[in-house]
């Protein structure tokens, strides 16, 4: 039931970019409950043009754009009353449509950047979730983001938890930021054994059920890796100051330690509807469908990540540190290298080697324009694959 007070206010327009995703249909999830609040404005959508159907018949939205011409051409006719469009271009218009309030960046990879761009400049507030966003292009978004005014909010469940967490605090006060990572299926597989996991064991997340390539760089860490990178850019804090920590239970979404000792944590059932509807109601909060969480009886492990095992977390420091290309090099490099192991090319290990090389390979440039980071994502692509070709051969 909705309540008086929501009644009285009028629903915010949304865009869903990447809706057919794992987090685009929790976020359409969230609506669907929430009609009182909400409305669909727009809706971008990669290949899957049978389930877009299937939402434009549920949401009605004013524009929808898929990834090409033809699906566009193709869904004219299923849909004659929308406007579609395709493409780049077309996903930025979803972003940018008139009665969008806040836009959900949520098309996976470098993919991303453009669109969420174009909410940015818009004057969109943005529920991020292509933490790629970030990384290619942090200090180009967040100059975008402070020209603009607008909201940046997290829907990764950690950079929400440390949102959260930071609520009436200081930010001087701020010790350091504390990711927790569930440690993804491979654990408690000795290190040797990672040479010969296969696609299928990897995408057997123990905690969380997300897409492909989220799904791997959790195995690896790199996604933990990229997170270090998100809260750099998010809270406004140095690398030195976000540290990572193994919590297998996925209870505890994240923390952050201030200067007297003290750690505030936030904790939960592991159910992206809760971060997302944080970032579309915030400041305020919103009723969830999440399981009720019983924190009795649950049994709460923080452990050191192995860096031997996990090698890609270092990697992801070590660009965050050097700052400037080295991210977007790191993201581009770690996209192709994932879609090789998926595809059976090479092995869970050389995700690391591979990347590894892609960044000894690389002199850093400045990335002050979207064209600058295309650029550079488009060489560390190539890099890899032609880092993966040559160790075919040899
Ligand atoms: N899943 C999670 O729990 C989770 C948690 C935190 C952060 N994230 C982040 O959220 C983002 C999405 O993750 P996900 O797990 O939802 O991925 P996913 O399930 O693979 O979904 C990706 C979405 O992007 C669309 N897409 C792909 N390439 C596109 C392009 N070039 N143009 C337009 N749309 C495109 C896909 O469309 P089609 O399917 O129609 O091709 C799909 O809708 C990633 O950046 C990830 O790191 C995810």
């Amino acid at each position: 039931m909705a309540q008086r007070n929501d009644l009285d206010k009028p629903r915010k327009g949304v865009a869903i970019l990447g809706s057919t995703g794992s987090i685009g249909r929790n976020a359409l999830d969230v609506v669907r409950r929430s009609p009182e609040r909400f409305k669909v404005v727009t809706l971008a959508a990669g290949r899957n043009t049978a389930l877009l159907k299937e939402q434009i018949e549920e949401f009605h939205p004013s524009f929808v754009s898929v990834l090409t011409e033809s699906a566009a051409e193709d869904l004219k006719v299923d849909a004659p009353d929308t406007r579609i469009g395709f493409g780049t271009d077309g996903a930025s218009m979803a972003a940018s449509y008139p009665g969008v309030e806040i836009a959900v960046s949520a098309i996976v990879g470098a993919a991303g950047l453009v669109p969420t761009l174009a909410a940015i400049r818009s004057g969109k507030d943005v529920a991020l979730a292509n933490k790629e966003t970030l990384v290619v292009g942090g200090a180009l978004v967040m100059k975008e983001v402070k020209k603009r005014g607008v909201k940046i909010l997290p829907v990764d469940s950690e950079h929400s938890a440390v949102l959260q967490s930071i609520q009436g605090h200081r930010k001087e006060d701020i010790k350091r930021i504390i990711l927790t990572a569930s440690g993804g299926p491979f654990l408690g597989l000795p290190r040797e054994k990672l040479d010969s996991v296969t696609p299928e064991q990897a995408l057997r997340h123990p905690t969380w059920s997300m897409g492909k390539r989220i799904t791997i760089d959790s195995a690896t860490l790199m996604n933990k890796g990229f997170e270090v990178i998100e809260a750099c850019w998010l809270f406004d804090i140095p690398p030195d100051k976000v540290s990572v920590c193994i919590h297998p239970q996925s209870i505890v979404h994240s923390m952050v330690e201030y200067i007297d000792g003290s750690i505030v944590a936030q904790m939960g059932s592991s159910d992206m509807r809760v971060p997302i509807a944080y970032a579309l109601s915030y400041p305020e909060r919103m009723e969830t469908e999440a399981r009720p969480f019983d924190i009795a009886g649950k049994r709460l492990e923080f452990i050191e990540p192995d860096p031997r095992k996990f090698p890609c977390l270092a990697l992801a420091y070590r660009a965050a540190e050097h700052g400037g290309s080295y991210p977007c090099v790191l993201n581009a490099a770690d996209e192709v290298a994932v879609d090789m192991f998926l595809k059976g090319v090479i092995k869970f290990t050389e995700i690391y080697s591979t990347v590894e090389g892609v960044l000894e390979r690389h002199s850093p440039v400045s990335l002050d324009t979207v064209d600058r980071i295309l650029e550079v994502d488009r060489w560390a692509r190539e890099e890899a694959r032609s880092i993966v070709k040559r160790r075919s051969k040899s």
